[in-house]
């Protein structure tokens, strides 16, 4: 079959895998490949045990593999096919030299570059997927400008804002799609035939354009903002433990505002993933090399307030607890960073399963979908770690729960049924107030919820 538009996508991990599957089946005039050094990946984007779980992916990917749907490790032939490639590969915090813990590490982005310029023979469209620092796109064009062919290449920001665990839904229906691009001739004509791909199924007015420099930016400050009001909730839900508020009730009140909006206002041990501080530390580390040091500190307060907001999740746990934890059994009900993924970076429970273990808790680590990523992200550390897909057996003879993720089947759960398995005094601290904490407390529980008044049997 001849198809109207080659399109491929280097990096098939959680967003170039299932951004290119919705293309895919939106457009099936356009062949779309998605290649990848990691050869694993690619065979299991290639079998129906996808390398990533996303509610309702593996249907869309099913729905278009093998028609217009390809994943391959061939990245040289997928360059010399496509006419536009998207570069989704990962931009880790750089972990090694100057802007350590700070700075993106463009190592990986910039190796497509050169491969780009190596492989292809014919002009084509570029476009940033990834996020990147603002400007990253002129970086690009120099790079691409080197090869010796006479060939054009321009350059489009489209970032993404899908969110794990709600990725394909977040695709099929974005609340906008952003494309940036140099307001030349060329700049804009690229911007349009980007839209056109999305146009097959988002309405037009959803489809925004502007320069480069706003879309690479606008990536950036949307994660920061989502972030800022995570550590704002959770920074009220400090003071509401200390005077008897009860922050839900806060976030309604504040979030019935039209202006505020009610929704990323979840108190909660903490936001993980691979991106929200990441990405905020990157724009700290641009506005501290632009010498903005006033505004880096204002975001780098966001990062802050989470770690602290951690921390003293995992001080209350050992305070309530008699301040000592060695040798209590303590089960995490949850680990993936959200609900809905088996995505475990930057995950909350790294953080308190470490200082557990260091107070020498015997840890039970549960969770549905992200027990494979937990074994790894735990795998260096001393202690006594065990982990139950079960929540049930994983509860006997524990004196502790501690919710992480929001699961909804945690909301289900018999707690009258797993506090009889439990040793006691049992306790339960609720790192996502998705717990009804009354009838815990009635059970018999001791609970402690976050940014609300704690329900103890104690005198
Ligand atoms: P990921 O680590 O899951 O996937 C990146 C993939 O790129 C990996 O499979 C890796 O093997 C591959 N890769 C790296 N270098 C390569 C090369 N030279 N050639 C071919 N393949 C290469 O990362 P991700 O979560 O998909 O994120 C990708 C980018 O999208 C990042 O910049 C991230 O900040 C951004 N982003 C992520 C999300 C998310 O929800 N995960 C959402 C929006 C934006
Ligand atoms: C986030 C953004 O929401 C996406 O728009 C963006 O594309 C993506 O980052 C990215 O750039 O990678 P994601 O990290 O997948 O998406 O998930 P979110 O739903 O944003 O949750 C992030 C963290 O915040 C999770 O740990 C979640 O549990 C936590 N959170 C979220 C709260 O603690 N409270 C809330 O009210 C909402």
């Amino acid at each position: 079959m001849k198809f109207a538009k080659n399109i491929l996508c280097i990096g098939a991990g959680y967003v170039g895998g299932p951004t290119m599957a919705v293309i895919a089946a939106k457009c099936p005039g356009c062949k779309v490949t998605v290649v990848d050094v990691n050869e694993e990946r690619i065979r299991r984007w290639n079998s129906d045990d996808l390398p990533i779980f996303e509610p309702g992916l593996l249907d869309v990917v099913r729905s278009a593999r093998g028609r217009n749907l390809f994943f391959s490790n061939d990245i040289a032939a997928g360059i010399r096919a496509a006419d536009i490639i998207f570069v989704s590969v990962n931009t880790p915090t750089k972990t090694f030299g100057h802007g350590a813990g700070m700075a993106s590490d463009l190592q990986y982005w910039e190796k497509t570059a050169h491969e780009i310029v190596a492989h292809a023979d014919r002009s084509k469209i570029i476009v940033e997927k990834s996020t990147l620092p603002v400007r990253t796109a002129e970086a690009m064009e120099c790079i691409l400008q080197e090869n010796k062919k006479g060939i054009h290449f321009e350059v489009i920001s489209n970032p993404e804002f899908l969110s794990e665990g709600s990725a394909v839904m977040d695709l099929l229906e974005p609340d906008r799609v952003l494309i940036g691009s140099r307001q030349t001739e060329s700049g804009r004509k690229a911007a349009q035939e980007i839209a056109a791909i999305f146009a097959h199924w988002v309405a037009a007015e959803k489809i925004i354009t502007s320069n480069l420099w706003s879309a690479e930016l606008s990536k950036l400050v949307a994660n920061a903002f989502l972030a800022q009001r995570i550590s704002s909730i959770n920074a009220v839900s400090a003071l509401c433990e200390k005077t008897d508020a009860d922050v839900a009730e806060i976030s309604f009140a504040v979030g019935s505002d039209t202006r505020i909006g009610p929704r990323f206002l979840n108190a909660s041990v903490g936001f993980g993933g691979s991106c929200f501080k990441k990405d905020i530390l990157n724009l700290v580390y641009i506005c501290r090399s632009y010498d903005l040091n006033e505004v880096a500190d204002y975001w780098q307060a966001v990062v802050d307030i989470n770690e602290y907001q951690q921390e003293r999740f995992v001080r209350k746990i050992i305070k309530e607890m008699f301040n000592t934890i060695v040798g209590k059994k303590i089960v995490l009900l949850g680990f993936a960073f959200k609900a809905n993924t088996g995505d475990t970076r930057e995950s909350p429970g790294i953080f308190v399963a470490g200082k557990l273990l260091e107070e020498r808790a015997q840890l039970v680590i549960s969770d549905p979908q992200a027990l494979e990523n937990a074994r790894k992200e735990l795998s260096g550390l001393d202690g006594s770690v065990e982990y139950d897909p079960d929540p049930y057996r994983a509860a006997v003879d524990a004196q502790a729960i501690a919710v992480i993720t929001e699961w909804d089947i945690y909301r289900k759960l018999d707690f009258a049924k797993i506090f009889a398995s439990m040793r006691k005094p049992a306790f339960l601290f609720d790192g996502r107030n998705i717990l009804d904490h009354q009838k815990l407390f009635k059970i018999g529980f001791n609970v402690f919820p976050l940014g609300k008044p704690s329900l103890t049997h104690f005198k």
